[in-house]
């Protein structure tokens, strides 16, 4: 049953599952007797890194950040302003960053030179969705889930004004549902 506001289904549940199983298969080997540390950027990459790390088979912690943006023009400027940061050192520690969806970059730039800035042993991306198209800024994701289109994608994890998380595929929103 698809939700009222989904125009069309662009990745079903069956799709997104099994990639992500293929996901954790790659990254257990490129860890293989090593442990890693996913850190995923809330609120998006929320669930994504829950089912993630269930299909990753070499020992796995958890850390989370959160960040926002000074204002509506961050996602022009790159500035990030982090409103919660790890639990955990990283000096020394293989991290691999668990993101939702990659669009310009932006985010993930600031993110990774502040990251970087701390000396892990190692710094990769995992991001589910990539609008290669749209990237302002060049950044190295060593494991994508998929290349989508530049469309109003919701569900797994990506929002519109907090709503359509929880589905469990990833929908191109109607525009009725984010235009007045
Ligand atoms: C999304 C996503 C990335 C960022 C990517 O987060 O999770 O963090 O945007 O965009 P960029 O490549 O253009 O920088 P969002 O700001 O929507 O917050 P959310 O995860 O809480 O929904």
């Amino acid at each position: 049953m698809i939700h009222p506001d989904i125009e069309s289904v662009l990745l079903s549940e069956e799709e997104v599952q099994s990639r992500i199983r293929e996901l954790g298969a790659e990254i257990s080997r490129d860890y293989e007797g090593r442990s890693v540390l996913l850190v995923a950027v809330l609120r998006g990459a929320a669930l994504f890194i829950a089912d993630l790390a269930r299909d990753i088979t070499v020992p796995v912690e958890l850390d989370f950040m959160a960040v926002s943006s000074y204002g509506s023009s961050t996602k022009s400027s790159g500035v990030v302003r982090i409103l919660k940061d790890l639990d955990e050192q990283i000096e020394d520690r293989d991290v691999l960053v668990v993101e939702d969806i990659l669009d310009t970059g932006l985010t993930l730039k600031y993110l990774l030179k502040n990251l970087a800035s701390r000396k892990p042993a190692s710094l990769e991306v995992v991001t589910l969705l990539s609008k290669e198209g749209k990237r302002r800024v060049p950044i190295t994701c060593k494991y994508v889930g998929f290349d989508v289109p530049d469309e109003f994608v919701v569900g797994y994890g990506l929002d519109f004004a907090e709503k359509y998380r929880n589905l469990p595929y990833i929908g191109v929103l109607k525009p009725s549902a984010y235009q007045d």
